[in-house]
């Protein structure tokens, strides 16, 4: 929009003085006493209201988007600017050091001697990565995976995810989601115009001693889902936030529904090396007929505590990797180098010890082991009923007999979890996540019992987070 002025010829200085706003003209006029009057300003805020209507209107985001909501990690990522509370137990990452052989690795490459390190590589997958890569899984899936057209390297296993939904889903498509899920999902499916499906994982039991195992699909309800419409299901395991396992007998149950209604399976397998003894993470790619079918997601942020690098990478058979490699081409095309060089040589390292207990995809569930002990306790001795997880760095845990000890009603959330999570952050300055977060609007009630915390945090961390919260509970008996 313009804003143009002009004194007509046959006026003083002190003369009307005409201004376009818009589409239209009106009169500023100096009265007696110097002050500037403005006719027709109406007409012409309406023209200009409705000139910025026809703009809000023509640069709205795109429906496929939704309303654009803030989703709960930039939320509490600001909350906890705001609030500084003692112990963020919110996001997912480790407050202290990842294995010093990985970030030693990334230094040396940025001050090598070969200076392409430091330059644009492969699109797919940097080649030391692909390879390494291959060597990792294809023993793990029983096959050997091609590095150069099986695998595919992307900007964290969120644009795995991201790739793998956009390059498959059509309009109309329907994706089956299992709830609680990681939020992306719904977001992915939604700006790919397809619908997601959702089924909600149930605990058998809320009272006593609940472990992930308890939170299990109903298999009626999930055929159900299934018909000619439905494109792909997306399972997570080990599940964030609930940190299930999926038993073989699960994942066979997915597996035949994939099978019989000619359906894709994601598979984000991120927490693959989080699955406490004696439980074992099982690949769907590996059970028979699944291959042909499976997407499988992993992430460097994970494998080597590096969250901050965000590399991940999917894997599966040449013909549907193909499709997430045109999304890829056309949206980052290749990922930072060094990183991938880093994470190539941290797998390197690995490897060769891959069978040594000390290996980091063995070391790391016993590291974190004692530490979901810790908080699993600490959180039954304050009142709260935490599911036990089985892989994974997250626990789950029922606020509702604490509901007595806090008064919600300062929050104006919509949700129970968010007005807990919040007042309790406040209150304790223990940060935790709501878990409605992972539920679609119409499953937000199962979610509202429940707070999630991330337990891969120094000791010292949690031991305050403890501290705390018996602080809490004392002052508010
Ligand atoms: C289940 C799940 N999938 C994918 C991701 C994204 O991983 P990345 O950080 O590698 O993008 C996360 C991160 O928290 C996650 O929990």
């Amino acid at each position: 929009m313009s804003l143009s002025t002009y004194s007509s010829s046959n006026v003083s200085y002190d003369g009307p003085i005409k201004i376009q706003l818009g589409q239209s003209w009106f009169t500023a006029v100096r009265s007696q006493s110097g002050v500037v009057e403005l006719k027709n300003l109406n007409i012409a805020f309406r023209n200009l209201s409705c000139a910025a209507n026809q703009m809000t209107d023509k640069f709205k985001l795109p429906a496929r988007y939704g309303a654009g909501e803030k989703s709960v990690w930039v939320e509490y990522i600001q909350l906890a600017a705001e609030y500084k509370p003692a112990v963020n137990l919110g996001q997912g990452f480790p407050d202290y050091h990842a294995p010093q052989h990985v970030t030693k690795a990334l230094g040396e490459i940025a001050t090598s001697e070969n200076p392409l390190l430091n330059q644009y590589t492969r699109g797919f997958g940097h080649p030391s990565l692909i390879q390494n890569l291959s060597k990792v899984y294809s023993p793990l899936v029983g096959r050997e995976i091609n590095p150069q057209n099986e695998i595919l390297v992307t900007y964290g296993a969120y644009e795995a995810l991201y790739s793998a939904i956009l390059g498959h889903v059509e309009q109309g498509d329907e994706v089956i989601v299992i709830e609680p899920f990681f939020d992306c999902y719904d977001f992915m499916i939604k700006s790919a115009c397809g619908i997601p499906r959702f089924i909600a994982l149930n605990p058998k039991k809320t009272s006593g001693t609940v472990t992930s195992a308890d939170w299990v699909l109903d298999e009626k309800e999930l055929e159900s889902l299934f018909n000619p419409k439905t494109k792909m299901i997306i399972v997570n395991t080990p599940h964030n936030p609930l940190g299930k396992v999926f038993t073989r007998q699960e994942l066979e149950m997915i597996a035949n529904l994939c099978k019989k209604h000619n359906v894709l399976c994601l598979s984000d397998e991120v927490y693959e090396w989080m699955a406490y003894e004696p439980v074992e993470h099982i690949r769907i790619a590996t059970l028979p007929g699944m291959w042909e079918r499976t997407i499988t997601v992993g992430s460097a942020g994970k494998t080597f505590s590096v969250t901050g690098w965000k590399t991940g990478w999917a894997y599966g058979p040449a013909a549907l990797m193909l499709n997430l490699q045109v999304v890829h081409q056309n949206c980052v095309y290749t990922c930072c180098t060094p990183i991938q060089e880093a994470i190539a040589r941290s797998f390197d390292y690995e490897l060769a010890r891959r069978d040594s207990p000390d290996c980091y995809f063995k070391s790391l569930a016993r590291e974190l082991l004692p530490k979901r002990d810790f908080l699993v306790k600490t959180l039954r001795e304050n009142g709260f009923n935490p599911t036990i997880p089985e892989a994974g760095y997250f626990i789950v845990a029922d606020w509702t007999k604490l509901e007595n000890k806090i008064d919600l009603s300062s929050e104006s959330d919509k949700y129970k979890d968010y007005k807990f999570t919040k007042k309790f952050a406040k209150e304790t300055g223990v940060l935790t996540i709501p878990p409605t977060a992972f539920y679609s609007e119409g499953h937000k009630h199962l979610g509202e019992n429940f707070a999630r915390f991330c337990f891969i945090k120094k000791d010292e961390n949690l031991n305050l987070a403890g501290k705390l919260m018996k602080e809490w509970n004392a002052k508010n008996q």
